[in-house]
């Protein structure tokens, strides 16, 4: 399909991520709240999740990935003119942390700031440098995804601090010529959604305007799930349709990680096969806006995803937020 600008197109150059060193088990967990490595395995698919160590920070994730994924892309962080970093758990409420990733590489030409759209937030940050990417505004992006969730979790709620992890993802983005069709590399189509209505089933209790604290993750899980699947499946097929690409042509499905039976419940209402699906939730937990990059790299990275392989990225989070990224590898 031909649309307009989409002879531009943003491939991606490289890609790398990092996790804190620390591994926190479901009997580690155990032994601070009431629950069992079983229940957390049976309800949500996590063995383990990392997580920060003191003093490291949002912006120090971030910059391992960026650097690993500069690295992958094999140019120097000069050739960056655009920062886009989805976090949820900046460094400060202000300045954006891609501001302190910027200045750590040493960049000071271009454009660098955050993108807030919770678990959602790598999804909209990768549509948004594509944007500018196509409209002639950058040549060469990073697109980040970091979060130290740990921060904002109520360790004393066994409902929610088992699900959640620390970690960074980066891609490098380049804009290359392309012919209009979906044989291009690059991002074939993306689709955006929020719905605010759901603003308190996930969501923080406390916040700059509201109460002046950080607050705690509060979720109304079963309320996310019963959303998350439907959601899903449906912004996956909105991309598809607007890349006019059948289901049928995509290698691999990439989602948020945020529960092993929500990624299971997608890929069977798409009719994708259990091979197909990347999962990294047993390992890293959610990761919120890192959990996609993350979970790509892993399988860049293990040879699963190789040279034109056709990639479909899709997350849900707080808000609610949910999108779908398609693109050629
Ligand atoms: O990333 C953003 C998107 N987030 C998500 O997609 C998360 C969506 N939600 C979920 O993944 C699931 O709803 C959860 C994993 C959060 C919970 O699974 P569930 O099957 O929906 O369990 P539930 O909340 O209905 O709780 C079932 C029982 C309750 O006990 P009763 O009322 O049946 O006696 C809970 O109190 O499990 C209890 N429970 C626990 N038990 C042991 C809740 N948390 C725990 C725990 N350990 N950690």
């Amino acid at each position: 399909m031909t649309t307009p600008n989409s002879t531009i197109r943003s491939v991606v150059l490289g890609i790398g991520s990092y996790l804190p060193e620390k591994i926190v088990t479901n009997d580690d967990l155990a032994k601070i709240v009431d629950t069992s490595d079983e229940w957390i395995r049976e309800r949500s698919g996590i063995h383990q999740r990392h997580i920060a160590a003191d003093g490291e920070l949002t912006s120090d994730l971030a910059l391992h990935a960026a650097k690993r994924a500069l690295a992958d892309a094999g140019i120097d962080a000069q050739e960056i003119d655009l920062i886009v970093l989805a976090t949820s758990t900046p460094d400060n409420t202000f300045p954006a942390t891609a501001t302190k990733v910027q200045a750590a590489l040493g960049i000071n030409h271009g454009a660098a700031f955050d993108v807030q759209a919770v678990c959602s937030g790598f999804v909209f940050a990768m549509t948004t440098a594509d944007a500018l990417i196509k409209c002639g505004q950058a040549q060469k992006a990073l697109v980040i995804g970091a979060e130290t969730f740990s921060r904002i979790l109520d360790w004393k709620d066994r409902a929610t601090c088992v699900l959640f992890g620390d970690g960074a993802g980066a891609v490098v983005l380049g804009a290359e010529q392309g012919q209009g069709t979906n044989d291009d590399r690059g991002i074939l189509a993306s689709k955006l959604r929020s719905d605010g209505r759901h603003y308190d089933k996930l969501f923080v209790d406390g916040g700059v305007s509201s109460t002046q604290t950080v607050g705690y993750l509060r979720m109304q899980g079963p309320e996310v799930f019963k959303h998350a699947v439907k959601n899903i499946s449906s912004v996956v097929l909105e991309t598809l349709e607007i890349a006019d690409m059948p289901i049928s042509q995509v290698n691999w499905f990439v989602p948020h990680q945020a529960n092993k039976r929500i990624l299971d419940g997608a890929a069977k209402k798409l009719k994708l096969t259990p091979e197909q699906v990347v999962v990294t939730v047993d390992k890293h937990g959610n990761t919120s806006a890192a959990s996609v990059p993350l979970a790509l790299d892993v399988a860049v990275k293990d040879g699963r995803i190789k040279k034109d392989d056709v990639v479909l990225l899709e997350a849900m989070g707080g808000g609610f937020t949910w999108g779908a990224v398609l693109l050629r590898w």
